[in-house]
């Protein structure tokens, strides 16, 4: 029997991407494919997705639901692997420009909860026969935006008598939870009762994460170590109760890379391609990184690159304060991201204080994101917490070689460099173990120092290399998850 499952969400690389839940689900369907599964994505009607979608056609009217007009259903293809896409047409809730889920002031869109309720709901009702042509056997939600879906589930099979289509919830990030005040229950249209300790509520708020997190029936997040550490009072951001008494059915799912889009020898968007055997691009690499965000030429100095979202969660504060610790060694740093108008500032401080050294590009830009994860010899991960993370794993790819904070995803996916580890040839970066800024510089100078032995430099270069995180792996591991609740 061919499995057949609707992933739905928010963003989609490469359609629309605000970070690495767009890059999982632009690469876990066609993955998916590969193995046989039918994997479809319903996503919002934003422009760039219309935009970006061939042959898309009208598949069934929805109504008028949620204070949105008349909502309809699309269908489209996405090149150039050929995945079906779903739409819900509702230009009201998100023919919005710039930010899918800011306004221009960067404040959460105040309709968010019914913008998004849309969602979750559109996905139960192509679940109960939306689509004449195709229903799923599982639903697949990602992330808070996503997380009614399953309440949706609950509710039609209620409504109907008809058993529910059974669902998976994926948290990529505990940190959002699309939580919004009580009165809002009202307009979601779901049974009183679900407004309950057993359902949607949380302290006195609707959460749609955590509504995701009840209904499903299985959780799955983006690392094994994540998926312990949000089930302790420390790290579950409220929900760790819980997810304690869902333990059994949690599974850490490591994401993967998509290795069509991040693989050096075959990166249209680099300056020169290179592979582990033949690395004389990278050199390349860095000097045009150099020369683009006005870095002083030099192969000598070791260039830490940095991309990603501007945020607390990233422990960019810790960066800030060892950019000293970089530049008096006779280091650079390379910095692109967005985000937090302070981070934002403080980068541009650092980039001012220290002309040729350090350079700072404050957007979003997908081609730059490549220049630096290839011209870097260091990629810096310092986040406080990280689900999976996927620069360090670009980064592994691209034999530049991580520095992270030992947390996450990013435990489970890079070797320290200690002396231990390169004996047993298993060193892949570089990881700290102390969220401070000793931490973080006792790491910076181990970064030094391996470079200045070339021969385990470059051994730990090309095991980087030539680690395997293709998605093959975590598309199996899905299936098994589909596998055993398709049974129950
Ligand atoms: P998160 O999803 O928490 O932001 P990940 O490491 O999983 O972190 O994924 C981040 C993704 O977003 C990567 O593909 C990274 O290259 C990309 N990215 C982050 N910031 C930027 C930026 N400013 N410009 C281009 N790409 C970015
Ligand atoms: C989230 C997490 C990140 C993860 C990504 C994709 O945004 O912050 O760690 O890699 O989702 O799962």
């Amino acid at each position: 029997m061919t499995v057949c499952v609707l992933h739905v969400a928010a963003e989609m690389y490469p359609l629309l991407k605000t970070g690495g839940l767009a890059d999982v689900v632009g690469a876990l369907p066609p993955a998916q494919s590969q193995l046989g599964t039918d994997a479809r994505v319903l996503l919002p009607g934003f422009p760039a997705v219309l935009g970006g979608l061939a042959d898309l056609e009208p598949v069934a009217d929805l109504g008028a639901v949620f204070g949105a007009g008349a909502v309809r259903l699309e269908r489209g293809v996405l090149a150039p692997h050929g995945v079906v896409v779903y739409v819900v047409r509702a230009d009201a809730f998100y023919d919005r420009p710039g930010n899918p889920y800011l306004d221009a002031s960067h404040h959460p869109y105040a309709d968010n909860d019914r913008r998004f309720a849309l969602l979750g709901w559109a996905a139960a009702r192509i679940a109960t026969g939306a689509d004449p042509g195709w229903t799923p056997h599982i639903v697949h939600a990602h992330d808070w935006h996503a997380g009614l879906a399953p309440a949706y589930l609950r509710a039609f099979e209620r409504q109907s008598g008809r058993p529910r289509v059974p669902s998976v919830m994926t948290v990529h990030n505990l940190a959002y939870q699309g939580t919004f005040a009580a009165e809002h229950f009202g307009v979601l249209q779901l049974p009183h009762d679900f407004y309950s300790i057993d359902g949607v509520e949380f302290y006195g708020h609707v959460s749609f994460l955590k509504a995701g997190l009840f209904y499903a029936e299985r959780i799955t997040t983006v690392s094994p170590t994540y998926a312990r550490e949000i089930q302790t009072q420390a790290q579950g951001a409220g929900l760790h109760g819980l997810l304690q008494t869902r333990s059994h059915d949690i599974s850490g799912i490591l994401n993967g890379v998509d290795y069509a889009i991040w693989n050096p020898s075959a990166d249209t968007t680099i300056d020169t391609r290179y592979t582990a055997a033949k690395p004389a691009g990278k050199a390349k690499c860095k000097a045009a990184l150099q020369e683009r965000m006005g870095l002083a030429k030099s192969d000598d100095a070791l260039l830490f690159g940095v991309v990603s979202r501007l945020t607390e969660q990233k422990g960019l504060d810790l960066l800030l304060s060892s950019i000293p610790d970089i530049v008096q060694r006779g280091g650079q740093l390379a910095v692109l991201g967005t985000g937090d108008p302070a981070l934002e500032t403080g980068m541009k401080n650092a980039a001012a204080a220290h002309p040729g050294a350090v350079a700072v590009e404050l957007g979003f830009d997908e081609t730059l994101s490549h220049a630096i994860i290839a011209g870097s010899d260091i990629v810096m991960v310092p986040s406080r917490f990280e689900p999976c993370g996927l620069t360090q794993l670009y980064a592994l790819a691209y034999g530049s070689l991580p520095l992270v904070h030992r947390v996450g995803g990013l435990a489970d996916t890079v070797v320290d460099a200690s002396l231990e580890n390169l004996a047993d040839q298993l060193a892949t970066g570089c990881v700290f173990e102390t969220f401070d800024r000793d931490g973080i510089v006792a790491a910076i100078r181990r970064a030094f120092a391996l470079r200045s032995r070339r021969t385990d430099w470059k051994a730990v270069v090309r095991r980087a290399m030539t680690q395997n995180f293709g998605w093959e792996a975590a598309a199996l591991r899905y299936g098994e998850v589909y596998g055993d609740i398709v049974r129950r």
